[in-house]
């Protein structure tokens, strides 16, 4: 306001009736003074009209490119131009003025200006600074790629004034660009749209590699219409090392919208949009091979242990019932996700040793002799050394080797703990939930050499053997869990 009144004086000292602001690369014309709205003129025959230092006569100007603007023109007044940089003042008098008034305009714009540019730079300073700052923050601990691109746009949308933002990514056959996160970009029916690469102002910088600055959507071929009335837009290419694998888009209803300030803060997000995005991509890749992997090494677990159980027809479903039961009271007792896999995996798998017992033995239907039940017992140690060979079954081998230790450390007597007769708490806790699934389950089926027991005398017979064969917390724990759960789960039924 200060600026309009002191140009104001100055005019009048100068008394120089009007001075309007043209700026060629636009077309614009703007009165300063007396202000008034923006008029559109032809370039060109305005500059054929007037040139720099010369004086167009009232009459002149009358019939010049002025006369669809002649009511605007202050009356019987002449023009002349003087350049301003990029710019042109036109002054507006009804004679020549005196080269030293019109320096002295020119002075007092060239100082305007460069007060403006300093100001905008400052503000653009800040601007980008704060911005860099918070997407920062905004990055920090974010997993989810598109909540997180989604909030990056809206902040960049709020902070910067944008109508639209979007981020596209090309498609894996590289033929087109499809939306990945958009903030008032399209409306959700056309959200699965595809833009072909090379089409449109998106797949123009994704092809070419460039960044598109369009000041006026209408005067760009490029521009295809879409459900907003766009007039400008910016497109940043996405890269991943030396390939392009989307675009940063930004668009505006107001042409010439977008300023260098813009680019500034747009370009640095782009790189770092792009590192985010190829990084979820790289780890979603790497998870789904991970459980491919994971998936068929479990496959070939469970038939291996199947191969072990058909062996002996008469403990059918053992090792399902065994790894449920398992999972359960690695649950209740609150071991983390990796502890209660092993307690799975181990569940399957502690009997895998008995591949090596002869089969006459394993389903012999009476009494085992000492020397039988010696080869019964290499179970254990032929199962370790089976798994021992898997580098991710490590971690079970000493779970699977101390399966059939007891609690209480008794190495004597047809019941007794081996191979190692291990005790308490030396036996890992993962073992001793195996012992005490394993022994419920066997108590429950049907034996070549004797009948299943009913579920309560099993339950009967874990209470009895707390502290003795079983650790008495897991097998408490145990015993509750069955009776809140009558029916315990049986695969076969
Ligand atoms: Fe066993």
């Amino acid at each position: 306001m200060a600026h309009d009144q002191l140009l104001e004086s100055l005019l009048l000292a100068l008394e120089i009736p009007a001075v309007w602001l043209l700026e060629p690369r636009n077309a614009q014309l703007c009165r300063v003074h007396p202000t008034n709205p923006v008029l559109k003129i032809e370039w060109e025959p305005f500059y054929a009209s007037i040139r720099e230092g010369q004086f167009l006569e009232p009459e002149a100007l009358r019939t010049s490119c002025f006369s669809n603007h002649a009511h605007f023109l202050p009356k019987e007044c002449g023009a002349e131009v003087a350049s301003l940089g990029s710019r042109y003042l036109v002054f507006f008098s009804p004679a020549p003025l005196p080269r030293g008034h019109l320096r002295a305009v020119k002075d007092y714009f060239a100082a305007m200006e460069e007060h403006q540019t300093l100001r905008t730079s400052f503000e653009e300073h800040r601007l980008v600074n704060d911005t860099v700052l918070n997407l920062h923050r905004l990055f920090l601990g974010k997993f989810n790629i598109r909540e997180l691109l989604l909030r990056v746009l809206e902040y960049v949308k709020d902070k910067l004034g944008y109508s639209n933002c979007a981020i596209l990514l090309l498609d894996s056959e590289r033929k087109a660009l499809r939306i990945l996160a958009a903030i008032n970009y399209l409306d959700d029916v056309v959200r699965d749209i595809r833009i072909p690469l090379g089409k449109g102002i998106t797949g123009w910088a994704v092809l070419h590699d460039e960044v598109v600055f369009v000041p006026d959507t209408h005067a760009d071929p490029r521009y295809i219409p879409g459900a907003h009335d766009i007039r400008s837009e910016l497109a940043i290419p996405l890269k991943a090392g030396t390939q392009v694998i989307g675009v940063l888009d930004v668009e505006s209803g107001v042409p010439n919208f977008f300023k260098k300030a813009d680019l500034r803060i747009l370009e640095p997000l782009a790189a770092i949009v792009a590192i985010a995005v190829e990084n979820a991509r790289l780890y979603t890749e790497l998870k789904e091979t991970h459980a491919d992997l994971a998936d068929s090494f479990f496959q070939s677990v469970e038939a291996l242990a199947e191969a072990v159980e058909a062996k002996d027809a008469f403990t059918h479903g053992h090792i399902q019932r065994s790894a449920y039961w398992g999972i359960t009271l690695a649950r209740l007792l609150n071991l983390d996700e990796r502890r209660t896999e092993n307690v799975r995996l181990a569940s399957i798998l502690h009997d895998v040793g008995k591949i090596g017992v002869p089969e006459a033995i394993l389903l012999k239907p009476g009494k085992l002799t000492p020397e039988e039940r010696i080869e019964i017992e290499k179970h254990v140690e032929i199962g370790a050394q089976i798994l021992q060979r898997i580098r991710r079954l490590h971690e079970i081998v000493p779970i699977v080797m101390a399966h059939q230790e007891r609690w209480d450390g008794v190495t004597e007597g047809p019941f007794h703990g081996y191979p190692r007769g291990l005790q308490g708490e030396d036996i890992p806790l993962e073992a001793r939930i195996i012992t005490v699934v394993d022994a419920f389950d066997a108590m429950v089926s049907d034996r070549p050499y004797r009948k299943r027991l009913g579920y309560d005398k099993a339950i009967q017979r874990l209470e009895e053997e707390k502290g003795r064969q079983f650790d008495p917390r897991v097998a408490g724990i145990f015993v509750n869990w069955l009776r809140e759960n009558r029916k315990p789960r049986d695969p076969d039924k």
